[in-house]
């Protein structure tokens, strides 16, 4: 059976899209200080200009809150978001249909931008460019192709694999930002508005709790913290102390240093059936059942920022941080 990943960054719940928990104002987004900055700039030349913003890339890991900034832009700006999936997007069509509803000014978000089909994406280059749309009517040798034009618009797109981004997509956005991982005062400060939202009671110690053991990502404290609130509700009248937390924590699979079960499993994996490395991503995949892209997206950014792992040209490779952190002997690890 497949074991819920309490920790997955990726997994969306019904009630985390809760509108309320997401700053809606650049001021009240905590962290990522370098790109608020930036942002906040743009933005106010943009409407002092009366245009719309340039294009801007985000990447980065799952769950540090793209879809969050997207909305924060949509709203500094005065205009309307449209959110689509690269995924969900299968033919030109479905593109075209969506750009040409666009209103001047308007934000359209394309998360997991990388997946879209090549075909599909070669109509944003015109669109973004231009602000035109290049339809092709019919098929051989009466195709013929027709130009609408759009009004001007932003484009934010989201990816978590910069790399898969081509470049003549790359090079029509004119701001690239990486978001990074949380430190724990941001992640403190995110649970504690989440408390606040929530109207919740927490104490100092179970906040800092929380924020150390949610992998640098709001996404993750966020839903943590409802499951510990949980255990607070039925285990300690409502209020979230750290031994609470702690407990819940526990319960949930969750160690003290952020890992879950699933991380547990790949350090496991890579130390005691490829003795630490190095090994190759494919294989480590293949035993852990999971795809490649999960295992570079989701797992390995945090085991790597951690330093539980190392990648080398040969490899991934465990470090002494694992070894200590499993609780398993390192040096026996090496000469086994
Ligand atoms: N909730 C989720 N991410 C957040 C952020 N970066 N700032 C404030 N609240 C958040």
């Amino acid at each position: 059976m497949e074991e819920e990943r309490i920790l997955d960054p990726e997994k969306l719940e019904a009630n985390e899209d809760n509108l309320s928990l997401r700053p809606t104002l650049l001021k009240e987004y905590i962290g990522q200080e370098k790109i608020k900055e930036s942002l906040e700039v743009y933005i106010k030349a943009a409407l002092s200009r009366h245009e719309s913003l340039d294009h801007v890339l985000l990447y980065g890991p799952p769950g540090l809150g793209k879809t969050t900034l997207a909305q924060i832009v949509a709203n500094e700006l005065h205009v309307n978001l449209k959110v689509i999936s690269g995924p969900t997007i299968e033919r030109s069509g479905d593109l075209a249909a969506v750009l040409s509803q666009l209103e001047e000014g308007d934000v359209l978000f394309i998360d997991e931008i990388h997946r879209l089909p090549r075909f599909v994406e070669e109509i944003l280059y015109s669109a973004m460019e231009d602000y035109v749309l290049d339809i092709m009517i019919g098929k051989d040798s009466s195709a013929k192709s027709i130009r609408v034009d759009l009004p001007p618009f932003t484009l934010i797109g989201a990816t978590t694999r910069y790399g898969d981004i081509s470049s003549p997509l790359r090079d029509r956005f004119g701001v690239i930002f990486h978001l990074d991982y949380y430190n724990i005062k941001e992640l403190n400060e995110i649970i504690k508005r989440t408390a606040l939202v929530y109207n919740a009671k927490i104490s100092d110690e179970a906040a800092l709790e929380l924020a150390k053991r949610s992998r640098g990502t709001p996404r993750i404290a966020n839903r943590l913290f409802r499951r510990v609130r949980d255990f607070a509700e039925v285990k300690n009248e409502g209020n979230i102390s750290l031994d609470v937390t702690k407990y819940a924590l526990n319960q949930l699979g969750v160690d003290d240093g952020g890992l879950d079960l699933r991380d547990h499993k790949y350090l496991k994996t890579l130390i005691e059936i490829y003795k630490g490395g190095p090994v190759g991503v494919e294989a480590l995949a293949a035993s852990l059942s999971e795809e490649v892209s999960t295992l570079e997206d989701v797992y390995e950014p945090y085991l790597l920022q951690e330093g539980y792992i190392k990648r080398s040209n040969r490899g991934r490779m465990a470090t002494e941080k694992a070894y200590k952190h499993l609780n398993i002997n390192y040096m026996k690890g090496l000469f086994a």
